[in-house]
């Protein structure tokens, strides 16, 4: 049994993790926070400028430490600083949450552990392919290199991280489906 209802979307960047999300956390009356602008106002900075100042492995830390402090919390997000900037409050009395994780997140330090700990986690589903299709004209991708990736670059960072992604307490396919569609499909696993 989970300690909270909170419920955790995580997967590769471009899976739907913040569309979806906001779209569910409405449906549901719950909150939402996306944990990379929340780490980006505690540091006043963009998650691409914490890598290029700092470095990869500074930015995968605050990504622990963010989680270590929402479990010492026991999940009461209102308790973190800045939480007021980076989420979006659809109903104050919940103490309900719908968070998203940054994609690489899960694939370090351990963190599936407390991202599963923190709330039921839900891995958004997509093939390479499909996801180099959705970023593909993005330039602000730090772990692709910011522009010019290919699709397998896509397809190697995805085989190197789904055996982290598939450890979720649920799972759900995004190919073809919109993101209320795939809301919709969380929800109904969910009620
Ligand atoms: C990252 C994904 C990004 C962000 C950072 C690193 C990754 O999050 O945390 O650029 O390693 O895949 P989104 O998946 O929310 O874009």
């Amino acid at each position: 049994m989970k300690r909270n209802t909170n419920i955790v979307l995580i997967g590769f960047m471009g899976a739907g993790k913040t569309e979806v999300g906001k779209i569910l956390a409405k449906h549901k009356g719950f909150n939402f926070i996306d944990l990379d602008s929340l780490i980006e106002e505690e540091e006043g900075k963009s998650i691409t400028e914490i890598f290029k100042k700092k470095g990869e492995g500074y930015f995968r830390n605050l990504e622990t430490e963010i989680l270590k402090k929402i479990d010492k919390n026991k999940s009461d997000i209102y308790k973190i600083k800045e939480v007021e900037k980076s989420s979006e409050i659809n109903n104050p009395e919940s103490k309900n949450w719908v968070i998203s994780a940054g994609g690489g997140m899960p694939a370090f330090n351990g963190n599936i552990k407390l991202l599963k700990k923190i709330g039921t986690a839900v891995y958004l589903k997509a093939g390479a392919k499909t996801i180099y299709d959705r970023i593909k004209s993005e330039v602000h991708r730090p772990v692709l290199g910011g522009s010019g990736f290919t699709e397998a670059d896509v397809t190697e960072k995805l085989k190197e991280r789904e055996k982290f992604y598939e450890q979720a307490d649920i799972i759900i396919y995004t190919e073809g489906l919109t993101a209320a569609a795939a809301a919709e499909e969380i929800g109904i696993f969910l009620h």
